[in-house]
This record gives C-alpha cells, structure tokens and sequence, in this order.
C-alpha cells in the first residue's frame, strides 16, 4: 500500500516534469510544450497544403507559396523529396488522418513525368535527372541556376524505396515503382542508375551556390543506394544490387576526406570547381541536415557520430558572436544560418540571417543522440564530441575524453537531461522568433530576429516537425527509463 502510494506520486512528479508549467508567453523566452504542440498541428497542415496549391500538378511540393520577392512558386526536387519521406513517415507511424497515399502515389507519378522531361540540365531520362528545380505544372525551368544539383535524385531514391517498402509489407504490387528493365522505365530504378553512375561527378551544393563535391550529397547518396539495393535484391534484380553497394561503399571510402583532424571539422565541399568561392571556414550546417537527413539504421555519419557531433560545435560557435540576435538573447539557443560567409538575406544579396531549419537541425541532433545513448545504454566521450556535451553541461559536473559513461553512472541520465535541455533552447529560440500566426518563413533576421524571406517555407515545417519528433521520443524514453530504474530500486 504505501509503496504504491510512493510509486503513484512519483510518476505523477516524473510526469509533471515531462509537462513542468511553463510560461506560454513566446516573448518570456521559456519553452512552451503548448506552443510546440499547437506548432506542430500548424506545420502539419501547412505540409498538407504545400501539396495542394492551384495550378500545381498532382504531386508536385511548392516550396514556398510566394511568387514573387523571392519567387519560390516551384517544385525542388530536394525540398519535395524530403517533404514526401516525411510524410511517408507520417503515414506509417499512424493517427495522421489529413495525410494519404495518394499524395506518394502522385508524387511517384508526378517524379517520374519530371525524369521523361527534357531540361537545362540535360535530357529526359539522363542527366536531365540532376535537375534541382521545375515549374509547379511539371515543365522544365529554363531560367539561369546552379545545376545540376545530385542530392535530389538520391533523396527522391530513397524516399520511395521506404515507400516501395511499405507496399510490400502489404504484399502490394511495386512493379510501377521499381523494374529491373533496362533503360529504366520507372521512378526508383531511373534515380538510382542516376545516382549510381554520376556521383563522381561534382555538382552544385544543397545552397544551389558551390560547384564541387559535397558532403551532404555524397551522403544522401550512399543511403539511397545502400537502401535502393535492398530493394533491388527483393525484387530479384541482385547484379543491380551488387552494383549499388559496391558504388556505395566507393562513396564511403571517400568521406575521411572530408575529416579535417586539425579543426575537428567535417568540411562541406571537397575539390571545388565553380560557384562562388568565399565560404573560406568550409563551415556548413549542412553537414549537420546530412546526418539527420542521411541517418539509416547503420548509425553510418548520424547524430552519434563524434565528428558529426564537433561539427556541430563548429557550426555553433560560428554564429554565437556572429548574429547580434544572438549576443541579445545568449540564453536562448544559438540562431544558427547556413554558414558563416553567406549573403543571401532571403531576396538577394547582401547579409545572411539565421535559419529555421538549420537551427531545428542542431536541435535534433541534440534530441537524437540522446535517444540513442539511452538505447545503447552507454555514452562514449571522445576528443571530438568532448566540447559537444560540454556545451550542454555548462559546468554542471565534469566529464572528459576518453571514458564511457554508461547507464549505472549517475551522470548518465544528468547528461541526457542536460542534452535535451540544450535542445530545447533552440526550440526556443524558434518560438522566441515566430509570431503569433505560427508562419515559418525561411530565415529569422539577423538584427530584429523577425522572420524574414520566403513565408511558409514548407521545409522550415518539416524541420521543425521531425526536430519536435524526437523530442517527443527522446523525453518518452526518459520517463519510461526513470520509471523502470525506480521500480526495481524499491523491489531490493
Ligand atoms: C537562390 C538560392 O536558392 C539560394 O540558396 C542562393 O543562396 C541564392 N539564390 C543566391 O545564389
Ligand atoms: C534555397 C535553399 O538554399 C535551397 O536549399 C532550397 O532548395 C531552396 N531555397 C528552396 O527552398
């Protein structure tokens, strides 16, 4: 009786914790869980919309709904690519009515129609592939850009393979989504043979500025062919497997180059051979968007990793003094851009502001490394990531390289408490910064801290959506361990 009376209080207390009050004013700079949740419930219906604009075809993503200043009324393969794996992941994990299948089978259709249309960047079928952006009717944008962009493909790849995948559990049909046929004829196997045969070829970045090898592309593409080849061998297309793996882990081989052991720092772009030339630091969040957006059950370069991890740092630390936001308002997360040269303000030219999505980033690595300490039951501090949980301790106790906390420690669960609560500064940092209609643009000005550039950016949605995910998991586990811990101390 009385230790039920203990065990009742104490998850009542566990779970106050988990939903401690906290001030709903935005303004005040504390983290609302109402806010996030009412965020979250917006941003899922903006997504929704993002695929129903007038004049779009079926299954084309706009990137934004605004035409003019900046004009992004368009379809990006990346943008539409990652939406779409979102909501493939929205659709399998559950109690998502607004979403539908029909929104991947028409953008299964709709990606197919753009891989047959002849473009700036080459022919239907070829390296018309590599195209980054399309009218939202579904015809090829001819103006001046930087292209081709290769990221798009491999994401689109593995976006419909999950998908593919899915079917298949059903015991569904996916010969209109993958055939061995050669020349491809459809969708999944035309990306990969394009990701297959052209990722040794330099392209233009994720920014649409760098022409060189990057990071994040290199990636992206080798999970969509490692995930491509799983597919390919259950649909008896084994020598095309083979092949994805083997281009896979040529890939692999090539990403201690981008290591810099000296800086601690995973460098964006290798080998540059166009575009603009000014971002001297090689500091990039995208490095950071490739893990998360990369991340596969391999850990391979995910949020664990150590070099992500002091990536990370490296990132931060390049925006703490650089953005007067910033130096304002220290107690909240860092306001993180795209990196630290950029000039573009979100309409042309001049100084770069904060961004939306690259901010959640570092947000959700925070949230994701630690949902998967907890799951290993063991926290390894090297020299890399050392000043990665330091900036989350500040000071609160000491750790240092080299040793393994694990699960018996009494820092254990200090330090994944102190990691999601670094994570929820830069939540906060996103509800201290957007207005009462809830609109994520693209950037948050530097100055003001008012959000600026396109409105409605649908990835600013996404990225904040999957960073309030992981929150939820990582904060569910923490409760689930606490209980757990506590009922089989009182059983001794
Ligand atoms: C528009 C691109 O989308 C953006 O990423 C880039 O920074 C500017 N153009 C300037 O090149
Ligand atoms: C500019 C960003 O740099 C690029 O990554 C994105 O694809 C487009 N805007 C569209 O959102």
């Amino acid at each position: 009786m009385k230790l039920l009376t203990v065990l009742l209080a104490v998850s009542v207390a566990l779970a106050a914790s988990a939903r401690a009050p906290r001030p709903l004013q935005a303004r005040e700079g504390g983290l609302s869980d109402d806010w996030m949740q009412q965020q979250y419930k917006f941003a899922l219906e903006r997504i929704d919309l993002s695929m129903q604009q007038p004049g779009g075809a079926p299954g084309a993503v706009v990137a934004a709904p605004s035409k003019s200043n900046p004009d992004y009324w368009y379809f990006w393969v990346r943008d539409g690519s990652l939406t779409l794996d979102y909501i493939h992941h929205l659709l399998v994990s559950g109690n998502n009515p607004q979403f539908r299948r029909q929104q991947l089978e028409d953008f299964a259709a709709f990606s197919r129609h753009l891989q047959l249309t002849d473009n700036p960047s080459g022919p239907a079928s070829g390296a018309g592939i590599g195209e980054p952006k399309f009218n939202l009717d579904g015809t090829a944008f001819t103006g001046g850009w930087g292209r081709p962009q290769d990221d798009g493909p491999a994401i689109r790849a593995f976006a419909l393979t999950r998908y593919a995948n899915t079917l298949l559990k059903e015991g569904k049909d996916v010969s209109y989504l993958y055939r061995a046929e050669m020349p491809p004829t459809t969708v999944i196997k035309a990306d990969l043979e394009y990701v297959a045969h052209y990722w040794q070829e330099t392209c233009f970045d994720i920014w649409e500025e760098v022409k060189g090898h990057h990071f994040y592309t290199r990636l992206v593409q080798r999970r969509a062919l490692l995930e491509g080849a799983d597919l390919a061998r259950r649909l008896n297309d084994a020598a095309a497997a083979d092949f994805y793996v083997q281009q896979a882990n040529a890939i692999e081989s090539y990403m201690d180059y981008y290591w810099d052991s000296n800086r601690k720092l995973l460098v964006t772009t290798l080998d540059r051979d166009g575009g603009l030339d000014y971002k001297n630091s090689q500091i990039d969040v995208q490095v950071v968007l490739a893990a998360l957006h990369a991340a596969g059950s391999d850990d391979y370069l995910g949020p664990t990793s150590d070099r992500i991890q002091a990536t990370a740092v490296q990132v931060i630390n390049s925006f703490k003094n650089l953005y007067p936001i910033n130096t304002q308002h220290p107690d909240l997360g860092t306001a993180i851009g795209r990196y630290p040269e950029d000039q573009y303000t979100g309409t042309g030219t001049g100084q770069g502001n904060a961004w939306v999505l690259a901010t959640a980033a570092i947000a959700e690595v925070y949230y994701k490394s630690a949902l998967r300490y907890r799951q290993q039951s063991k926290i390894p501090v090297t020299n890399n990531n050392l000043a990665f949980f330091q900036m989350a301790i500040r000071g609160q106790f000491s750790i240092s390289a080299g040793e393994v906390i694990n699960s018996k420690d009494t820092r254990f669960n200090n330090l994944l408490d102190a990691m999601v609560a670094e994570a929820d500064r830069y939540m906060a940092r996103i509800q201290f910064h957007t207005a009462a209609d809830r609109n994520l643009h693209e950037q948050m000005d530097r100055y003001s801290g008012y959000m600026t550039g396109a409105t409605h950016l649908t990835w600013s949605y996404v990225a904040y959506s999957t960073a309030y995910e992981a929150r939820q998991a990582v904060v569910k586990a923490a409760l689930q361990e606490k209980r757990r811990g506590f009922l089989s101390e009182s059983a001794i």
